[in-house]
């Protein structure tokens, strides 16, 4: 009989699309997966490191697996993605329930690694590689809808933004084999898929180089949206330093690649990029924007911004405000400066923001970005927008819910049968988080 395999992810999409790597290895070596935790052999838990609560978030979780084995001895507790890869060995001299560690370089030996536990001892494999890239492996698509799916197309990160954990958890850059993308991409098209999202931590930066061959993420971009008109080619995220005017130019002449852009922006105070190390100021950064816009006019831009990083004055608050007002995001990710063990910021800059201010800050950053998402939705009024229908809204399953080109949501009343289907969709109402519409053709 086959051994039950039950995963849990947080994170970022790049987590997901690893988890989806994870149950391919799995299923290729007796596992099945399921839904339900009770019926687990093993338990795996891909896990984030990015900000203190995140890591609180798991060791919460951790305590419920616990129970679990107390209930059901003999199930395993795998801890695995970028907590593991942080805290290696610690992780298991302070977790005792837990089994086994693995960090995201490791994946290919998950089974021989569940093989080899044995009563009473841990297992650990925690090496990051320069090469690892996944490429051979067809995920198992955890997304039950079957229109969206993420393609993973480079690993790792070389920016080190000084707050940042990522280049210690994930390693360093690498770039995947294009051949392999491109297969994937046409497989998802075969089996139904609509839309697919490239990952990579800077995924903008991608560069593939063996022998003569040499690809750029344009270059690539554009490729893999010529497999199929009908395939929306998302992509995230994208770091400023690598929006390129190529990469603008390429978004704005090929159709299936959506007038959207995630550009992280942390903080609109030079001097404070300056201290995150991300290599930008604020100028360049406007700068970007206003190329973005003159080319690709109708551009959906979200971003990230952090609050009380080291050493922000009030008057740096009040430039990342002007500068969310100046580019009118229309949306955020905001988040309070997590200091991070082992990060340059950790070792250099005292984190000094003092935490009822950082809570003022990011409320502030919160309260303004509602009111440009509610300003960026009025602005969709009576428009029409091509919707890619990906099923039924959570809400009323009289309506269905899909996207626009610029990646908000939009619920209107249909039938259930257009999913995975374009359609024209006029906007006659709004929430603070989604459009309303109605069915034109
Ligand atoms: N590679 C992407 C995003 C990485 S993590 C980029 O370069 O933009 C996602 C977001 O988490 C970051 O954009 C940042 O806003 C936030 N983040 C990262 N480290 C953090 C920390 N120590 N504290 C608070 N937020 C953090
Ligand atoms: Fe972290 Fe910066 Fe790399 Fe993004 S670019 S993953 S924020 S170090
Ligand atoms: Fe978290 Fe690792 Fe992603 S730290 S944000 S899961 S790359």
């Amino acid at each position: 009989m086959k051994k039950k395999l039950y995963i849990e992810t947080y994170g970022c999409q790049m987590n997901f699309s690893d988890s989806e790597i994870i149950a391919s290895v799995m299923q290729h070596n007796d596992y099945e997966l399921t839904k339900t935790m009770s019926e687990a052999d093993v338990i795996l838990v891909n896990t984030c490191a990015i900000r203190d609560n995140a890591e609180k978030r798991v060791l919460g979780r951790i305590q419920e697996f616990r129970k679990m084995k107390q209930n059901k001895p003999g199930t395993t507790i795998g801890v695995v993605g970028c907590m593991a890869e942080r805290l290696k060995e610690d992780l298991l001299k302070t977790q005792k329930d837990v089994d086994l560690i693995a960090g995201p370089d490791s994946y290919r030996h998950l089974p021989e690694m569940l093989e080899g536990i044995r009563e009473g001892q841990q297992m650990a494999n925690v090496i990051l590689s320069e090469e690892e890239t996944y490429e051979n492996i067809e995920p198992v698509r955890l997304d039950a809808k079957g229109i969206s799916a993420f393609i993973s197309i480079m690993r790792g990160c070389n920016n080190f933004c000084s707050y940042c954990v990522v280049p210690y958890t994930r390693g360093r850059e690498r770039s995947r084999n294009p051949e392999t993308i491109l297969n994937e991409a046409k497989n998802l098209y075969d089996k139904g898929y609509r839309e697919i999202t490239l990952l990579g931590q800077n995924v903008n930066s991608y560069n593939f180089q063996e022998g003569e061959k040499y690809l750029d993420f344009p270059e690539l971009l554009r490729q893999v949206a010529a497999v199929h008109k009908d395939l929306r080619i998302r992509f995230a995220t994208s770091h400023p330093k690598d929006i390129s005017d190529k990469l603008i130019q390429t978004i704005a002449e090929t159709e299936n690649i959506p007038n959207a852009i995630h550009l992280p922006v942390q903080s609109g105070s030079t001097n404070v990029l300056k201290r995150m190390n991300r290599k930008y100021t604020r100028d360049w950064y406007l700068n970007r924007i206003e190329t973005i816009r003159k080319h690709i006019p109708d551009c959906g831009i979200t971003t990230d911004i952090i609050a009380g990083f080291c050493g922000e004055t009030e008057p740096d608050h009040q430039e990342t405000l002007s500068l969310m007002k100046q580019v009118g995001y229309d949306f955020a990710f905001m988040f309070k400066y997590s200091e991070r063990p082992g990060t340059l910021a950790e070792k250099r800059f005292d984190d000094d923001v003092p935490e009822d201010v950082k809570s003022r800050r990011l409320q502030e950053i919160i309260q303004l970005q509602q009111e440009l998402s509610q300003q960026s939705n009025a602005n969709d009024l009576n428009k029409t927008f091509t919707v890619l229908v990906e099923g039924p809204s959570k809400k009323d399953a009289k309506k269905m819910m899909g996207r626009n080109q610029q990646n908000k949501v939009i619920v209107f009343p249909a039938s259930a049968d257009i999913k995975g289907q374009y359609v024209q969709v006029k906007v006659t109402g709004y929430t603070s988080a989604t459009l309303l519409g109605e069915l034109i053709s």
